[in-house]
């Protein structure tokens, strides 16, 4: 099939690059030009596991970028990859996603024939039908569900095993309020993946659609969330909260993934997706109770991670290693880590911070130019009067002697991650 995607973001650039090892002939579009470059020489634009093959062997080729809308009319259909941000009281800006709806639907109206629009971004639910549907239809001059279609297909892909996401996924969400040539069209761009893996399809509608990705991560954000309430209950009774998780997690209605306790959930994902369903719950006339307890909970276990370091050290004035920046382990993504609130913790406290990730010390940098980075763990725990660890780097498991090189070895860990020894004084946040 020709496939084209609009936004060669972290999403459209994973998913075009995998429609193309699918078979398809998939040409993106990009504002950027560099981006647009980068993909026509076969260079990843982002890095994700699996991804730069794929875009070497397929970009120029089988995946074409281009600057140009007017590309989409030589091709079937169009998955709208554009970017949701948060708007400062935490609902979505949808500014990027209507000017891409305008876009298409000024193709569309020199095309002819059907052409299907596809919404891959999260967008709070009504938004397909209620905001982008008219914009195109205006935009194009031709009539929703007759000369075009607009269907919901949203993403479940984590960043860091995006490719393996989509190509292995849990299931496919097609929301189409039962539109037979949109669920055709679109069971055949994914037919290899559905026919290989026995991928479930869920066909519903686009409203659900929507919803079901909102209520995907708000359920995850708030399982971390609780099990994180659970932990601090185990924490106040001296009880081993992993030792607990890992027994829920074997009943199947619980199931064992994402329990780990800790410092809490970031990243570009559940806090921004969070925010907007509660503030379009808000807007509707209803205050989500559990959902708004998640987001605070989340809030509070930086400030918890901190007063166990109070409990030992006085910080004010000393100097405080921070390991690990990234909001998880394998990326450079910093947006909404949990190391933000620990720095301004700390920050506060007058302490003098030296941070260390194996990757995201750059993008630190920018936000916190004043901070100390050190180049290795080793070199960030050297003098230090207390450590508080925040990612869980595969790397800081390892970590040992490195401790006897501390002025006072505190070890608040925020992620379980740290291996007890003796010599240091161990704090685990919710063990
Ligand atoms: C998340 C979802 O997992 C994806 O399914 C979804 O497609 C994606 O958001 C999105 O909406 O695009 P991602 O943000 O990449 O993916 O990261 P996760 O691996 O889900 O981790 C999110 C946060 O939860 C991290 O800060 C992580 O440290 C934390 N976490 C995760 C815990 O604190 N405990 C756990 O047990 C698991």
């Amino acid at each position: 099939m020709n496939l084209s995607v609009v936004g060669s973001g972290y999403v459209g650039t994973t998913i075009a690059a995998c429609f193309a090892d699918l078979g398809h002939d998939v040409t993106t579009i990009d504002i950027d030009e560099d981006i647009v470059a980068a993909i026509n020489d076969g260079d990843a634009p982002i890095h994700e596991p699996g991804l730069d093959p794929m875009v070497s062997l397929y970009g120029g080729d089988r995946l074409r970028a281009t600057t140009d809308y007017d590309a989409i009319r030589d091709t079937d259909v169009t998955f709208l990859a554009l970017p949701t941000p948060a708007n400062d009281d935490g609902s979505i800006d949808l500014g990027a996603m209507k000017a891409g709806a305008e876009s298409i639907g000024e193709t569309l109206a020199e095309k002819d024939g059907y052409h299907l629009v596809v919404v891959k971004s999260t967008v709070v639910p009504g938004t397909t039908e209620d905001e982008l549907e008219p914009l195109i239809e205006e935009a194009s001059g031709k009539t929703a569900g007759e000369e075009f279609g607009v269907a919901v297909n949203p993403e479940f892909q984590r960043e860091g095993s995006a490719v393996d996401d989509f190509m292995e996924p849990d299931k496919i969400v097609l929301g189409t309020d039962g539109d037979a040539r949109a669920l055709d069209l679109l069971a055949e761009v994914y037919e290899p993946l559905v026919a290989d893996w026995d991928v479930p399809v869920v066909e519903t509608g686009r409203r659900e659609g929507e919803m079901i990705k909102y209520a995907n991560n708000s359920f995850l954000a708030a399982k971390i969330s609780l099990v994180n309430d659970l932990g601090n209950i185990c924490k106040e009774y001296d009880i081993d909260a992993y030792e607990v998780a890992e027994a829920i997690g074997m009943d199947d209605r619980i199931g064992e993934q994402f329990l780990r306790s800790g410092v809490g959930w970031g990243g570009s994902c559940f806090p921004k997706d969070t925010a907007a369903i509660i503030q379009h719950a808000r807007e509707a006339g209803y205050e989500p109770p559990v959902l708004e307890a998640a987001v605070e909970l989340n809030d509070q276990q930086p400030e918890r991670l901190l007063s166990l370091l109070d409990d030992h050290t006085e910080v004010e004035g000393e100097r405080v290693a921070v390991l690990g920046l990234s909001f998880k382990p394998g990326t450079d993504d910093i947006r909404h880590s949990r190391a933000i609130p620990v720095i301004e913790g700390l920050q506060e406290r007058g302490a003098e911070v030296v941070a260390y990730d194996p990757v995201a010390t750059e993008n630190m940098r920018e936000r916190f130019p004043e901070v100390t980075y050190a180049e290795a763990a080793d070199e960030a725990l050297d003098g230090a009067a207390g450590t508080v660890v925040v990612t869980d780097w595969d790397e800081f498991a390892a970590l040992d002697e490195e401790f006897d090189a501390m002025a006072d070895p505190v070890v608040v860990d925020g992620r379980r991650i740290i291996r007890r020894r003796k010599g240091i004084t161990y704090e685990g946040l919710t063990w």
